[in-house]
């Protein structure tokens, strides 16, 4: 597991390795949804969220699911909660996963006012985004393309106003990627007219709500690295020098850069890219019998060093938000085994 680390290197804290694997775990379906909404410094309203994806509605834990983690940054006012969830049989696709999923984002409509956002991120939505990721050999990315599509439109029919657009395997059948939809739509603006927005899925955005993007894909990692300046002109001159379409760019990585307590965080969402990795040490992991790989996170912040170096600025520090697609899957196998609906309450916090 990656945590924070001062002197600015990742580092594994022992216990979190050797999980015995209950007799269960094995031949699970998993998927996993990080939930993205637009709250953080209300903590109560963020696990009462977390808390409807791991409890049904009339009380007990619903069974096969867990809310592994819930990354919360005050200054962004914005949490990413880590739900998985085991799908026994493509039919119970919708019906377990979607389940937890939906109810979290009916929670987090009915406590996030997204017209009151205060917070340096860009978001659109209250819940921001819904992504879903196979966490393993049987889970295809159709099927959690369909199942993305499911969700969505019972969202909107449960919270009317609501509305959201598609990506990635959601996206039929141009399969367009998130960084793609999330230009066109105005993402990236603060100021975007959502009026003027033809969603996916829904009618026009209630200004409360605001839009939702909805979609599947192989696993993304999110990983920060905070550079001791405060000028956001580097930032962003590290940022372009990190991203995929740039020559010498890291593979799968797109990049904002944000200003963050008194410095700038270079933000990397890090997708996992189709094929066989390129070096030896590159984790790999396979869905539905094609190889995926990522670039170590360890790499990324290498690469914002050197290029923050050559403006005169340190790296201070780097994050990972979540786990690794490796962790995620081994996390969500031992905690639904074991039945542990609210895994995040045993982490003491370590990635808060
Ligand atoms: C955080 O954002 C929510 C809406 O997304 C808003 O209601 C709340 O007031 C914000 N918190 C602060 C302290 O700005
Ligand atoms: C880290 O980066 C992601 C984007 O990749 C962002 O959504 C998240 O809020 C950031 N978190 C922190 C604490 O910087």
């Amino acid at each position: 597991m990656l945590i924070w680390s001062w002197a600015g290197q990742y580092c594994r804290p022992s216990s979190t390795t050797g999980h015995q694997m209950g007799p269960l775990a094995a031949g699970r379906r998993l998927v996993a949804c990080l939930l993205n909404i637009s709250e953080a410094r209300n903590r109560d309203a963020v696990e009462k969220v977390a808390r409807a994806a791991a409890r049904k509605r009339h009380g007990g834990w619903r069974e096969g699911t867990s809310v592994l983690n819930i990354f919360s940054d005050r200054d962004y006012n914005r949490s990413v909660i880590t739900i998985s969830a085991s799908v026994e049989s493509v039919e119970t696709l919708p019906a377990v996963a979607g389940e937890a999923v939906l109810s979290a984002c009916e929670e987090a409509c009915r406590l996030v006012d997204v017209r009151n956002h205060i917070g340096v991120h860009p978001c659109l939505g209250a819940v921001d985004l819904i992504p879903l990721y196979p966490l393993g050999e049987d889970v295809g990315l159709e099927e959690c393309g369909i199942e993305a599509r499911v969700l969505a439109a019972r969202l909107t029919e449960l919270v009317p106003g609501t509305a959201a657009f598609y990506f990635g395997s959601a996206d039929m059948p141009l399969h367009r990627g998130l960084a793609q939809r999330r230009k066109e739509i105005g993402w990236f603006r603060k100021t975007t007219d959502l009026s003027c927005t033809q969603p996916d899925v829904g009618g026009r955005p209630q200004s409360r709500y605001g839009l939702t993007g909805v979609g599947a894909s192989p696993y993304v990692m999110n990983c920060n690295v905070t550079i001791t300046t405060e000028d956001l002109s580097i930032g962003r001159k590290v940022a372009s020098g990190l991203r995929e379409s740039t020559p010498g760019g890291l593979p799968g990585v797109q990049v904002l850069a944000l200003p963050h307590k008194g410095a700038v965080e270079i933000a990397c969402n890090v997708e996992s890219v189709q094929g066989a990795p390129p070096a030896e040490h590159w984790p790999s992991f396979s869905v539905g019998g094609s190889t995926y790989y990522h670039i170590p996170a360890s790499l990324i912040s290498t690469r914002v060093a050197e290029l923050a170096g050559q403006h005169g600025v340190d790296m201070e520090g780097a994050l990972l938000v979540g786990f690794t697609p490796q962790e995620c899957r081994l996390l969500a196998e031992h905690a639904i085994s074991q039945g542990i609906g609210e895994y995040w309450r045993e982490q003491h916090g370590a990635r808060m």
